[in-house]
């Protein structure tokens, strides 16, 4: 039931809070917990049921690879970082369809971890099948309990978001990057060198809904009017690096998909590569600037794309207290986010995103819960 809300999206948009709320219950455990909570063990730490008889296989494996198509993989792209960082494996990711078409050497030793929101799309499932063929180990993260993916992988974690309708994907894929982090604390528990790090991400994850919640009462009606500005352009240009290259390209799916504008997402170190010819006054930017250790080069980008008059129609995303960013916010338009650790900033970046891509339909007058041409779930390759 959509209740207030004109649109399944606008509600899914605005459940984020308490979505990431139930992907954490039960895994991510306050310091705090009550003596006979099930968890008192995990006091101040995690814990995944769905991957404990699996665990020592998955800490022992030689390398991870996320598979995974369109939103999902982008969850993937932004998970990615963190799970290299608290694991020290390599980390791949892989896009399902390009997966199969190479036929991907795998081997026993590997772990594979699908992610899927409706646990059913064709080639994630496909490549699920052939990751078993070559008896690697199989690992789902799934939205819809009792789908395809979730009952074929050999372990996994359910992402709890409750029911998605609408076609484009927005509270999974926050969820979906949340189990992903979760999963890197949970195989660097035993990790003496990251305990530093897992404390300052895990304090982190249970302070994020209280800031999407924020996050979403600040930007909706900045995102609305910003969206009547830009709902008449054929073209939207988005960059960013480090932790929010996932979120341009998530951001230039969610807006291509829901208002049929053509958009990119870019990495901002790839902009002397040839996108910069693309950039001129008239050429609408979105650039996504975190505080974090992409800041310098993420201002390099910013510069370059000045310098060829892309700062007329610049829209920066960017962090509260960043004042190196703040400098722009008479030349350029700037929306902040709240802060957070860094690898949860993209969590909070996106929701501008979504809003924007909500707005944008609503005003050019498109159908926001079915865009054309798409399904939900796509069971066909
Ligand atoms: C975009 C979107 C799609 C899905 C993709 C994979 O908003 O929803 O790109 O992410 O079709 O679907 P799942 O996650 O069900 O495997």
């Amino acid at each position: 039931m959509k209740g207030s809300y004109p649109h399944f999206m606008l509600k899914e948009i605005y459940e984020q809070p308490d979505s990431l709320t139930q992907t954490m219950r039960g895994r991510v455990i306050s310091h705090d917990s009550s003596p006979d909570d099930v968890s008192r063990n995990h006091r101040g730490d995690v814990h995944l049921g769905g991957l404990s008889q699996r665990i020592g296989d998955f800490r022992r494996s030689s390398r991870i690879i996320f598979v995974a198509c369109g939103t999902s993989f982008h969850s993937c792209l932004a998970g990615r970082q963190v799970m290299e960082e608290l694991t020290e494996l390599p980390v791949s990711i892989e896009l399902a369809s390009d997966f199969l078409d190479r036929e991907t050497p795998l081997f026993r030793s590997d772990v594979c971890v699908f992610v899927s929101q409706s646990g059913e799309t064709a080639d994630t499932l496909e490549a699920l099948r052939y990751a078993k063929k070559c008896q690697a180990l199989t690992v789902g993260v799934v939205n819809v309990v009792g789908s395809s993916i979730a009952r074929l992988t050999d372990c996994g974690v359910h992402l709890n978001a409750g029911a998605e309708i609408g076609v484009a994907s927005t509270k999974a894929y926050t969820s979906q990057i949340l189990v992903l982090i979760i999963i890197a604390l949970q195989l660097s528990a035993d990790s003496r060198a990251k305990q530093g790090r897992r404390r300052e991400i895990h304090d982190a994850l249970l302070t994020l809904p209280n800031l999407v919640t924020k996050t979403l009462k600040d930007l909706d009606g900045r995102m609305k009017g910003i969206a009547e500005r830009l709902k008449e352009n054929t073209s939207i240009l988005l960059f960013g690096r480090g932790f929010h290259y996932a979120t341009c390209m998530e951001g230039a799916l969610k807006i291509k998909e829901l208002s049929y504008i053509h958009t990119e997402g870019i990495h901002a170190g790839e902009l002397k590569h040839g996108p910069l010819a693309l950039i001129d006054e008239n050429m609408p930017v979105i650039l996504f600037a975190g505080k974090d250790a992409c800041s310098g080069k993420v201002q390099n980008a910013l510069h370059q794309v000045t310098a060829r008059g892309g700062i007329a129609n610049m829209l920066i995303v960017g962090t509260e207290g960043d004042s190196e960013i703040e400098k722009f916010s008479d030349k350029v338009e700037l929306v902040q986010v709240p802060k957070t650790v860094d690898c949860l900033q993209c969590v909070l970046a996106i929701i501008p995103m979504q809003l924007l891509s909500y707005h944008l339909a609503v005003a050019r007058g498109l159908n926001v819960d079915q865009p054309r041409s798409l399904a939900k779930s796509v069971t066909v390759q």
